[in-house]
């Protein structure tokens, strides 16, 4: 049985390394990661993460050819193919602080495979790396006086979070980068092997190395880029009386456009949008691209406008003061179904309204744990309840942060009756009825709609 081994077992190594695990039966896939409570929760009923059907795939193939474990270098040493997922944040020190991506998670990882390794292997990059990053780990792989030789190739993932099982299941295309040489084809047609046991042929795409870990970054900066577009024209919409969902929905029928993710929202968030865009940025400056950069860069800056945005509207809606307020926050995870948090518009409008001397009530029906450790530092001045109703009692406002099915259906009627009056509303997703909110007596803040005040 040929072994392949996935380094780093978080968002992208678990769900990936499982969905292989469950594809090609006659291969044992061990998943390692330095994290030892992490490694014991994916072999538990309480796996690290939440996502829909994950927790099926993992039980099916568990313990099968499934495998989870903290011993890097047995596992490295037996296996043909090494998927590393590491994570890459942004660099938080140092030279392209604040902008370029950390890559120290990587090398040690390859220096680690270097050490373990007595056999030739092929290297698989899923992290999400800067452009040239294959080329520097095969000079550092292969500079071994062992004799052994190491195929980089890259292969980023596209899944997301909430929709990972069926993005992995059927995703829209697999990308493979490897060298134009005899070796690094093989090295190729090997991983397109793996793939085709569930990936239909014409959807896995292979191109050289460098093409592929730009088209990462850039496939990231064009999703958050519609993001802050349709973002950008929220506060022209309300203060015009023109509609969003209609200006929106007009676009997406432009099927040079399309319609896909042209949602107003609070602003994006999620470990990667934020990280790749700076990173290209990054990339950019440092190529001698400063015109580039600065337009990749403005999706950011919109990004952030909208949170303060949000913010800003609630005070001014709130009589200039929301001091002694209680204010309940539906929705913290930076999207529906994951309870992922990282770079959440959430921890900023929580933080922003704390420092405000608001009680802010925050509820979720996933990411309340996650919740507790961003905001460990303000942790006094919060309080955290799974129940909305609960959250929302006394409260004088309520903002939805995240688009979560289980808000649209509350009994808001209720929710009004035991809220202090006047009662608002801040739609920060646009998933309410907003017209019916209106009638029950709350006054609603939606984004990108005229505000519907009594
Ligand atoms: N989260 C997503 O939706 C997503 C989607 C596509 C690509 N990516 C990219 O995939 C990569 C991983 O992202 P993630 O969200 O899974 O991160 P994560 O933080 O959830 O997981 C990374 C894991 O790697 C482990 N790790 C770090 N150094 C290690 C080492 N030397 N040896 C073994 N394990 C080690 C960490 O303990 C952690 O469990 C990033 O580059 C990210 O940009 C993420």
């Amino acid at each position: 049985m040929k072994t392949i081994l996935g380094i780093g077992a978080g968002y992208v190594g678990g769900p990936t390394m499982a969905m292989i695990a469950k594809k090609c039966p006659e291969y044992k896939v061990v998943v390692v990661d330095i994290n030892p409570d992490r490694i014991k929760a994916w072999q538990s009923e309480n796996l690290p993460i939440y996502e829909p059907g994950l927790k099926e795939v993992v039980q099916e193939t568990l313990n099968k050819n499934l495998f989870f474990s903290t011993n890097l270098s047995e596992h490295i040493a037996q296996a043909d193919i090494i998927f590393v997922s590491v994570n890459t944040p942004t660099k938080s020190f140092g030279k392209g602080a604040g902008k370029a991506a950390d890559l120290q998670y990587w090398e040690k990882t390859a220096r680690e495979i270097v050490r373990s390794s007595s056999s030739d292997k092929i290297i698989v990059e899923k992290s999400t790396v800067p452009v040239r990053t294959a080329h520097a780990m095969e000079y550092i792989l292969n500079a071994n006086s062992k004799g052994i030789v190491f195929d980089v190739l890259s292969n980023p993932e596209f899944l997301a979070e909430g929709t990972a099982i069926q993005d992995l299941e059927k995703p829209d295309r697999v990308l493979i980068g490897g060298q134009e040489t005899a070796r690094g084809q093989k090295a190729i047609a090997a991983l397109k092997e793996l793939y085709m046991h569930w990936v239909p042929k014409e959807k896995i795409l292979t191109t050289n190395v460098w093409s592929s870990e730009l088209s990462k970054l850039a496939a990231n900066a064009f999703l958050a880029q519609r993001i802050s577009s349709i973002n950008s024209l929220t506060p022209f919409c309300e203060t015009t009386g023109a509609n969003i969902h209609e200006v929106s929905k007009a676009i997406g029928m432009d099927s040079r456009v399309g319609s896909k993710f042209l949602c107003p929202s609070v602003g994006f968030g999620g470990s990667c949008f934020k990280k790749d865009i700076l990173n290209l940025v990054y990339l950019c400056n440092h190529y001698g691209l400063p015109e580039v950069a600065n337009y990749w860069e403005q999706v950011v800056l919109m990004n952030e406008y909208q949170r303060k945005r949000f913010v800003q509207k609630m005070l001014d809606a709130m009589f200039n003061t929301v001091a002694g307020k209680k204010i309940a926050i539906f929705g913290f995870a930076f999207k529906a179904n994951t309870g992922d948090t990282r770079e959440s518009s959430a921890i900023y409008i929580c933080q922003e309204l704390a420092e405000e001397h608001a009680k802010v009530v925050i509820s979720d029906p996933k990411a309340l744990d996650n919740a507790r450790l961003d905001l460990k530092d303000i942790e006094s001045s919060l309080v955290f309840e799974i129940d909305p109703y609960k959250a929302a009692q006394g409260a004088h406002a309520i903002a939805i942060l995240t688009e979560w099915d289980c808000y649209r259906t509350l009994d808001y009627k209720k929710i009004y009756e035991s809220m202090e009056k006047p009662a608002f509303i801040f739609d920060g997703r646009n998933i309410l009825d907003h017209n019916a909110l209106f009638e029950i007596g709350f006054s609603v803040y939606p984004l990108g709609k005229t505000a519907l005040v009594h």
